[in-house]
């Protein structure tokens, strides 16, 4: 609950937009905001073991709830030693609550007052998670940023539906609250509200009155367009303490990261560089890449020139030739590449906000994505 070791500290704000350049501080070191966490849902980033994770830029990793109570159980990571010591790494850890999946698991999922019965989707054993089991789980992970347990509704949806569950995911969060014991885990609110103005910035009220040490956006990046995305960060944002760290959950293209960045945001993660990875497709300054593509075929060039990753030590015509061979070496490749560029963009984007310099880096990238 308390937060003995942690201190969000922010260094700067950009004089041009509202990027913020700051630093979080935590008992496992310090993390350097705004910051991309890459996805380890079930104890690893996949593909990428932890020292090239770490190698990549990577300075925090998340991990999930829902997946880790379901495999290996939390029981089982809590007597391996927690999270850390199971997967190996020695960072900072956020785990995610459980709450997205009851949009991405719709169908196996029935909420409740209570909480969600899910149906799990490797046997259809059931598992109750609660706001309390949440954060019970959360503890016996031991990650360093537990979030709330929230009830994210997909976009488009009914007013009503949207308006209910962003009211439960408020109660569930003072819920969460309550139940924090531990004062070695920094627990985060999720905004939810669609995209409606007024209920966001009414969620994020009832949420900052309860004070949490720093606050997500959730329930965004469901299908919604990115303007409408971006307008409800505009919505938001100026309703959240500018003394906590802010965090929009599963966000996103390397344009989502640059315009949320413009808008006030610290913290992101992402499943795009390494599912992208896996199919083959590279992130680069000059847009994306399909590696299947015949063009590639005898390209000897690397995916970026100035890429220190060990993808950019070969050709594009032998990542190719991975992929077409399904040899694993391919996804794994380009999944680190893809992690090492949305690590370089950020150490740009802190750069950039440092020297005040954010809107300039924004439209560059911008063009060169276009190109
Ligand atoms: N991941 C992406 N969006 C969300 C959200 O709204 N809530 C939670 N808990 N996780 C997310
Ligand atoms: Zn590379």
């Amino acid at each position: 609950m308390a937060s003995s070791g942690f201190r969000f500290e922010l260094m700067h704000t950009d004089t041009g937009s509202n990027a913020r350049r700051g630093r979080l501080h935590t008992p496992r070191g310090s993390v350097e905001l705004p910051t991309f966490m890459p996805v380890g849902t079930l104890g690893t980033v996949k593909g990428v073991d932890v020292d090239r994770l770490r190698s990549t830029g990577s300075q925090i990793v998340l991990g999930n709830t829902y997946h880790l109570a379901l495999r290996p159980g939390a029981d089982v990571v809590a007597s391996l030693g927690g999270l850390h010591e199971f997967m190996g790494w020695s960072g900072p850890i956020l785990t995610d609550s459980g709450g997205f999946q009851v949009f991405s698991l719709a169908d196996r999922v029935k909420v409740t007052e209570s909480g969600v019965s899910f149906r799990s989707h490797i046997d259809g054993s059931p598992l109750e998670i609660t706001p309390e089991r949440s954060i019970a789980i959360q503890e016996l992970l031991g990650s360093d940023f537990a979030m709330a347990f929230d009830h994210v509704v997909a976009l488009p949806n009914k007013r009503e539906v949207i308006a209910d569950a962003t009211w439960r995911s408020v109660r569930w969060a003072e819920r969460c609250r309550q139940a924090a014991q531990r004062n070695d885990q920094m627990l985060l609110g999720i905004v939810q509200g669609g995209l409606d103005p007024r209920l966001r910035q009414d969620c994020a009220k009832a949420l900052v009155a309860l004070d949490f040490q720093g606050y997500a956006i959730g329930g965004l990046s469901v299908g919604e367009p990115p303007p409408e995305m971006y307008a409800t960060l505009e919505a938001t944002i100026p309703a959240l303490p500018a003394d906590r760290p802010r965090y929009l959950m599963g966000v996103g293209r390397p344009e989502d990261l640059v315009e949320s960045m413009a808008r006030g945001v610290d913290m992101f993660d992402c499943v795009m560089p390494t599912r992208n990875g896996r199919n083959a497709l590279a992130f680069t300054d000059r847009g994306t890449i399909r590696l299947r593509n015949a063009q590639h075929e005898r390209d000897s060039s690397p995916l970026e020139a100035d890429c220190p990753c060990p993808a950019c030590q070969h050709s594009r015509g032998y990542l190719r030739h991975l992929f077409q061979a399904k040899e694993m070496l391919g996804p794994i490749l380009t999944s680190i590449h893809n992690i090492t560029y949305y690590q370089r963009l950020m150490a740009e984007a802190r750069l950039a906000i440092e020297s005040d310099a954010f809107d300039e880096f924004r439209r560059a990238k911008l063009a060169g994505w276009e190109a």
